[in-house]
């Protein structure tokens, strides 16, 4: 039987595995990168419509959720949305602001793969795809696998194989089994950036399938101010998804859904147009107004309702209460919340603290982005922060 040798091995070619391998090579180390996927970075292939939202400019640790929301600081502050600026630069790949600090390619996310292939290539690290990786032991400081039929040794192992969002891109729990193999914690891992499901008194909203209107969302402590959809299903829109990866089953969700009004505006509006009913004054796509009015009750003109309640209706389209009776699934979720579990983890090296030399970065790990390019800028610098150590 023969054995290869390798100073580091990195499971998972996404895009955390990918930059990891690189900045590993870069500094001379000999590194294998698998995964089971026939090719490297499908996520990345198909993020951002195709065109990959690789960072955001406003990249904050308050960005994120974690049990410890202090964790990601550290990696975060050593490689920045300006470094990989840098990077994407360097490799003259042109970008664009599109809204609220998220960086677009112009032209199609496979030069983003393409570039981190460029920069795998320069640290010759060897990637191969394909095959499943079986049989992970370690003993006598060294880690011993196979994939497929070949067999590998090397003394650094990182896990980088993601969390269990959208299983046909060949998502999988893999991170989290080895990971508790070797002892440490999962948090329960959730779907987020998903959207949510209605159901009992919420189902007639989803007649409105299709209309968007901007809202604030809230969930808990958590808000977000951009546009909602409604779908055959329920709720998405990027106020949806962002709140999802908040929200917690049996808990409502709150939209306002004129979050720019002046308090007062529905009694202004009574005095200046007496005549109008509430649905024609409501500033929202008609079908939706239709529906809120009916919803509250108040047919007829303006004119004929008393000011207590128009205020009332004013305050409960401030905070209309959803109830969502569950999300479209891991099948449907950008990002998994939840992960293995930072308490086990260096925050400087991404190391196993009970296990010398054993890492994890990316998704697999319990540090979860908001929408718009933050989870590629944690999968960047988590695997920035292995690939300097390994
Ligand atoms: P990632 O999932 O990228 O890579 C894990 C790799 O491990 C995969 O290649 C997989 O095949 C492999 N693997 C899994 N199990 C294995 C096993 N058992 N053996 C071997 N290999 C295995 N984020 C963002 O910032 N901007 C964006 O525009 C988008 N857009 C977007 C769109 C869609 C549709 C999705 C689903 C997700 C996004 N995201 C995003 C999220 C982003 O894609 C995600 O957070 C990162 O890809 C995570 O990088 P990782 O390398 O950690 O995992």
């Amino acid at each position: 039987m023969t054995v290869s040798d390798y100073d580091a091995v990195v499971l998972g070619a996404g895009a955390a595995g990918l930059m990891c391998a690189a900045v590993a090579g870069q500094r001379g180390r000999r590194v294998l990168l698998l995964d089971h996927a026939d090719a490297v970075g499908k996520k990345i292939l198909i993020s951002g419509g195709g065109r990959c939202n690789f960072t955001n400019i406003h990249t904050s640790p308050a960005t994120y959720i974690s049990a410890n929301p202090h964790f990601a600081k550290s990696a975060l502050a050593r490689y920045t949305p300006a470094d990989f600026i840098a990077l994407v630069d360097r490799h003259g790949i042109a970008w664009h602001e599109k809204t609220l600090g998220q960086l677009f390619c112009d032209g199609s996310a496979k030069q983003i793969v393409a570039m981190l292939l460029e920069e795998a290539a320069k640290g010759h690290v060897d990637i191969r795809c394909g095959q499943t990786v079986n049989q992970i032991d370690h003993s006598d400081n060294m880690f011993r696998g196979t994939f497929g039929n070949f067999h590998f040794t090397a003394p650094n192992l990182v896990i980088a194989t993601g969390g269990p969002s959208i299983p046909k891109m060949g998502a999988t729990g893999f991170a989290y089994d080895l990971a508790r193999r070797f002892g440490l914690k999962v948090v329960e891992p959730r779907p987020a950036l998903v959207p949510l499901t209605l159901g009992g008194d919420d189902v007639l909203f989803r007649d409105l399938s299709g209309v968007a209107t901007p809202v604030e969302a809230r969930a808990g402590k958590a808000a977000f101010r951009e546009a909602a959809l409604f779908t055959h299903k329920g709720l998405s829109g990027p106020a949806i998804l962002q709140i999802s990866s908040y929200w917690r089953h049996g808990e409502p969700v709150t939209i306002d859904f004129l979050p720019d009004a002046a308090p007062g505006w529905l009694v202004e509006a009574k005095r200046a147009r007496p005549r109008a009913t509430l649905a024609s004054a409501l500033p929202l796509p008609d079908r939706l107004a239709q529906t809120l009015a009916d919803r509250l009750g108040l047919a007829g003109e303006l004119g004929a309702q008393t000011d207590r309640k128009l205020a009332e209706a004013e305050a409960r389209l401030a905070r209309w209460l959803f109830h969502p009776n569950g999300t479209e699934g891991f099948a449907k979720a950008e990002v998994t919340v939840g992960g293995i579990s930072t308490a086990g983890l260096s925050s400087q090296t991404m190391m196993v603290k009970t296990v010398p030399n054993l890492y994890a970065i990316g998704e697999a790990v319990d540090v979860t982005g908001w929408l718009g390019g933050y989870n590629f800028q944690w999968a960047w610098a988590s695997g920035y922060a292995a690939g300097q150590v390994i």
